[in-house]
């Protein structure tokens, strides 16, 4: 039965969680009369904080804002996980409120290093974070923050299982939350100090995206998988091609996914900058709601799906879709049909093979043809159809005798899948295959993977995962480890190889007897045939009304936990004596700035962490992995020993670096440490959307070369003058900046005009010294 308010005499029920969203799609309506909508833009501008204001502004008149606009949203709640969790909750409490604006949640699953099990790994990362816990349920007791505890599962999963509704918008504090895009939820992962903008009842800002349109058609074949179709966009589009676009999913071929693949698909657009990936709301959405025992929110969507508007004109339903004619700033059209398997890397998600073409790459490029290890599951890949469809893989080898020659690792999303699996008999077919179960966290996706094969670091060799990310060290911290990505089938059927050249779909494997084995087709079910297993009770959220007599302690002599001090604000001047700490080449990610693996223990705690500050960037002058030169006494050291002692020195100084600069995750690390450490400036080819972004809120001003080649133009020890940069920020981002640079050697001055994106908020943070120092002070 479906309740709710009649918006007009005699219309249909809107159900209630619709209502907030009718009515502002109405006054989108009213702005924007019959243009045609994106499904993206029908969901992102229902969520603005002032339609009229946001789609208005300047000369545009609601047409073609995509690109240039600045959205302000009102998200309608944020999901953060445990590591970036502790930074958020540290700033929230800095504002001094007695609890969250919206509702939120915290997932503990970034802490949890995966090693020989489910049971023994998480006791033993429940004792080794326990301050950590302590300290996230402590918060969520005082704040009224649902709190997942550790072993609950992985924070995607989890808000896809339990907070996706189609219609809705959330952040994420991980750069993997469009996940939740499979269930038509724009979700946006971002670095805390903008999860606490949301979290405070400010509005969050977003330069409105472009949308980039991919039109499906066709059906998968028996070996290929919704993993494959993002596996081949990363290819198509590379780890750049999706920045400032939101990608929306449709057309025919839509129909034909499953909800958890569509999901998949959107978990990984991040691997292509996205600022976020959607899909419509199919059937199999239907399905997956009543699967997750959310039978009232089924019909909920199912009554909005076709709601009319206000004035009930055709243009005005909301549909989950797109309007008729809605227009793409670019489009891709692929036919699911047509895809084959695809296996990615080493070392980056957009390096795309064919599989028919990958025992020829291998042998090509000379990369190990062992497999050391197969790691399925994740936030990634591990849904009930995943796993059914590997678990009929892992049977027909077993029958015929046969164990996988590497080792194999299964990593389940949830509790609530992990119970339903082991319910239905697949965990058991795992187990008796010789798989390793891990907890439901994330484990080896995020380096907190503790090898006992004898691998040790500096050995070269190869691994095959189903997970999304594949940047050097990401795993097992070993840069040597070759990471390639494919589907959970893919990389199964390849761990009984124990080999990087076989292919499934084609080649025989030799069963004990002698006989030649073929894997026949993986066949899965899309869910289960019975609602899911909600399991262990002791892992289910703990959700409570703030309590304000909660205290929040955090010891002084933490190693794990610091309280913030606020940064200084931006001088009454442009910057002078800048010195540049480091000049990078090649990939500088967010695991490049900030580490993760062991350094995750140090999230809640800014000086500590920021001894891995650019520890793996690589020097553009010496060819050197972490090192840098003291531009006093020309002495060798580490980047961030070196940024310690600029710091000790006083000495404010930059980095220089190419292109795509902190691509990768929502880390506010890598904007907060350079911070800490005395950053004010970040030059360099491009950025990436979401570390930009994380820069200024932490007062860091990022630039970009007007002219590319002027990267050749300055160099480590350089001494850097702003020129128009105060004067920027105090026209709310409108200026010229040039960067007036005294060559180390020599005196020589080079003039290098930069480009910047500075919006008029974001002046305001820079000029206070970061966002947070803003809403400290109401601003
Ligand atoms: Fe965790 Fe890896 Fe997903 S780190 S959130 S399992 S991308």
């Amino acid at each position: 039965r479906v309740t709710g308010t009649r918006p007009y005499s005699n219309g249909p029920l809107l159900p209630p969680t619709y209502e907030r969203l009718y009515n502002k799609y109405s006054e989108v309506r009213r702005v924007l009369g019959a243009q045609r909508l994106t499904l993206a833009e029908k969901i992102l501008y229902s969520h603005l904080d002032n339609v009229e204001e946001s789609l208005c502004s300047g000369t545009n008149n609601g047409r073609d804002i995509r690109g240039s606009a600045n959205l302000k949203l009102r998200p309608d709640r944020v999901n953060m996980q445990d590591a970036s969790a502790q930074m958020a909750l540290l700033q929230f409490m800095s504002c001094n409120l007695p609890q969250t604006a919206i509702p939120a949640s915290i997932h503990c699953d970034h802490l949890i290093v995966g090693e020989r099990g489910a049971d023994d790994d998480l006791s033993a990362g429940i004792k080794t974070n326990s301050e950590v816990f302590d300290f996230l349920e402590s918060a969520a007791k005082k704040y009224g923050i649902d709190f997942w505890p550790p072993g609950a599962g992985i924070i995607h999963q989890t808000v896809l299982e339990n907070y996706a509704l189609p219609g809705l918008m959330m952040l994420g504090t991980d750069s993997h939350s469009p996940n939740a895009g499979g269930l038509t939820t724009i979700t946006i992962g971002v670095g805390g100090a903008d999860a606490v903008e949301a979290l405070v009842g400010a509005p969050w800002e977003l330069k409105a995206p472009k949308i980039l349109g991919v039109k499906l058609t066709g059906k998968l074949n028996d070996w290929v998988s919704p993993k494959d179709l993002i596996l081949h966009l990363a290819g198509l589009l590379t780890v750049r091609g999706g920045t400032g676009y939101i990608v929306e999913y449709f057309g025919p071929g839509v129909d034909t996914l499953s909800l958890t693949g569509m999901a998949t698909a959107c978990n990984m657009g991040a691997e292509i900058g996205a600022t976020t990936s959607i899909f419509p709301y199919t059937d199999a959405s239907s399905r997956y709601l009543k699967a997750t025992r959310r039978e009232q929110a089924s019909r909920n969507a199912e009554v909005f799906q076709n709601f009319p508007g206000a004035g009930a004109a055709e243009d005005a339903f909301f549909k989950f879709r797109a309007d008729e004619g809605a227009q793409y700033d670019q489009l891709i059209e692929i036919d699911l049909s047509k895809l084959e398997p695809h296996i990615n890397g080493p070392f980056t998600p957009d390096l795309a093979t064919p599989l028919s073409q990958f025992k020829k790459t291998v042998q090509e490029q000379q990369w190990p043809e062992k497999l050391s290890a197969g790691l399925i599951g994740s936030c990634t890949n591990s849904s009930y159809e995943d796993m059914t469809r590997v678990e009929s893989i892992v049977r027909e080898a077993e029958k015929a005798g046969l164990k996988p020659k590497a080792d194999f690792y299964i990593t389940p999303g949830s509790e609530q899948i992990r119970a339903t699996l082991e319910r239905d008999g697949t965990l058991e077919t795992f187990t008796d295959a010789g798989g390793i179960v891990l907890s439901n966290a994330c484990g080896p996706c995020i380096g907190q993977w503790k090898r006992i094969d004898g691998v040790e670091k500096g050995t070269p060799n190869a691994i095959l995962t189903s997970y999304n990310r594949n940047f050097r060290g990401r795993n097992d911290g070993n840069p040597d480890t070759m990471n390639f990505l494919a589907s959970p089938e893919i990389v199964t059927a390849m761990a009984y190889a124990g080999s990087t050249t076989f292919n499934p779909m084609t080649d025989a494997l030799t069963t004990p007897s002698g006989a030649e084995f073929r894997f026949p087709a993986p066949r899965g079910l899309e869910g289960p045939q019975t609602p899911f297993e909600q399991g262990k009770q002791s892992l289910s959220v703990l959700s409570q009304p703030p309590n304000p007599s909660v205290s929040v302690a955090i010891s002084p002599s933490s190693e794990r936990l610091a309280l913030l001090e606020p940064f200084d604000p931006f001088p009454e001047s442009d910057l002078t004596n800048l010195r540049v700490l480091v000049k990078v080449t090649g990939k500088c990610t967010t695991d490049t700035i900030s580490a993760a693996g062991p350094w995750l223990k140090y999230k809640g705690h800014l000086p500590n962490i920021s001894a891995n500050t650019l520890n793996t960037a690589v020097n553009a002058e010496t060819g050197e992995v972490n090192a840098a030169y003291d531009f006093a006494d020309g002495s060798k050291t580490t980047i961030p020993e070196l940024a310690a002692r600029y710091k000790a020195r006083g000495q404010p100084w930059l980095v220089v670096a190419e292109h795509n600069y902190g691509e990768g995750s929502a880390r506010e690390h890598a904007a907060l440490q350079p911070r800490y450490l005395g950053a004010r400036v970040i030059v360099c080819k491009s950025f990436a959307r979401i570390h930009e972004t994380n820069l200024k809120k932490q007062g860091v001003v990022p630039l970009t070369f007007a002219e590319q080649a002027d990267y050749d133009k300055i160099g480590a020890g350089d001494v850097v003058e702003t020129v128009g940069l105060y004067d920027m920020l105090r026209n709310g981002g409108k200026g010229e900046v040039t960067l007036r640079v005294t060559k180390k050697e020599g005196g020589e001055v080079v003039e290098v005009p930069v480009r910047h994106q500075v919006s008029e908020d974001q002046a305001r943070f820079i000029l206070a010294g970061s966002a947070l120092n803003l809403l400290a002070r109401g601003g």
